[in-house]
């Protein structure tokens, strides 16, 4: 399932090679290697603790491998952090921050420098009115972002990724608390910036939309259990094997097997 080493043609998005990782004595991640071909919508599943956050993170440069090394458009990853974009668990955000909805979009352009040391220019602005309305958030631009629903939070900063003009955006679980309309809503967003030939990789924890949303899962647990389409992935006994008889898992298991949420 993991494709073979290319000779030629363009490099991959996004190239994981022998990947390890650990915070502590045990490893997090152990030995992963994928590529990722631009313009794809790639989802992560797999159990809690599973690593799928140190993944996106590894991926992103924040987090140092103890072995391997991730490359993106063939380019070591830490010379390639403009052209990724990372939206957070929303957990991870310190939501009281006294700042406007325009000015964390804003943020994306900015990159490192702080947006109150920097003029924007008309192109940041420009950048940051297109993201706005590509995420249907343009009337809340002035609200502070503490004062938005769940989902409204995800948008904007769906919109920061957006304005950063990022080719690779990781998302960490963006559906997570958010209600059925906001998680169209932004599964249309994603759908239409991996249409604009972006490339996607996004955390999510529901097997039963995982086939519906994605055009390929990584399913992991320490390990990289399986990389292919989700009708690959979606195997019933690589699932309880991964989930370890999690209920909630073989809730699911028989819409995949059965086919049911295509
Ligand atoms: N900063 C950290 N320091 C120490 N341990 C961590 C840290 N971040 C995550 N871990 C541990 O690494 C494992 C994988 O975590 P994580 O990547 O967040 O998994 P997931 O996102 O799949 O839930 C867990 O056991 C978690 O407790
Ligand atoms: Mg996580």
């Amino acid at each position: 399932m993991i494709a073979p080493p290319r000779r030629n043609g363009p490099p991959p998005a996004v190239q994981v090679d022998h990947l390890t990782v650990s915070y502590g004595p045990a490893p997090v991640l152990l030995d992963i290697s994928f590529q990722i071909e631009p313009g794809q919508l790639v989802g992560v599943i797999g159990p809690n603790g599973s690593g799928k956050s140190t993944l996106i993170k590894s991926i992103l440069g924040f987090v140092k491998p103890d072995l391997g090394e991730v490359r993106l458009f063939g380019v070591p990853s830490e010379k390639a952090r403009k052209r990724v974009a990372y939206v957070p668990q929303r957990g991870a955000v310190d939501w009281d921050f006294p700042v406007t909805v325009e000015q964390v979009v804003m943020m994306g352009r900015y990159g490192q420098i702080p947006w109150w040391a920097w003029g924007p220019s008309h192109d940041d602005r420009l950048a940051v009115d297109d993201a706005l309305e590509t995420v249907r958030m343009t009337k809340f631009r002035r609200r502070q972002i503490g004062q938005l629903s769940g989902g409204q939070q995800q948008r904007v900063f769906m919109a920061r990724a957006l304005a950063q003009g990022a080719d690779i955006l990781l998302l960490d679980e963006p559906f997570a608390g958010v209600d059925a309309a906001t998680e169209r809503a932004l599964l249309e967003v994603l759908d239409s910036t991996k249409g604009a030939g972006r490339t996607l990789i996004v955390v999510h924890h529901d097997l039963a939309t995982a086939a519906e949303y994605f055009d390929a899962l990584l399913l992991i647990k320490q390990r990289l259990f399986a990389f292919g389409s989700p009708q690959q992935v979606l195997q019933p006994e690589l699932l309880s094997e991964v989930y370890e008889g999690s209920l909630r898992a073989f809730e699911h298991l028989r819409d995949v097997s059965t086919g049911g949420t295509r």
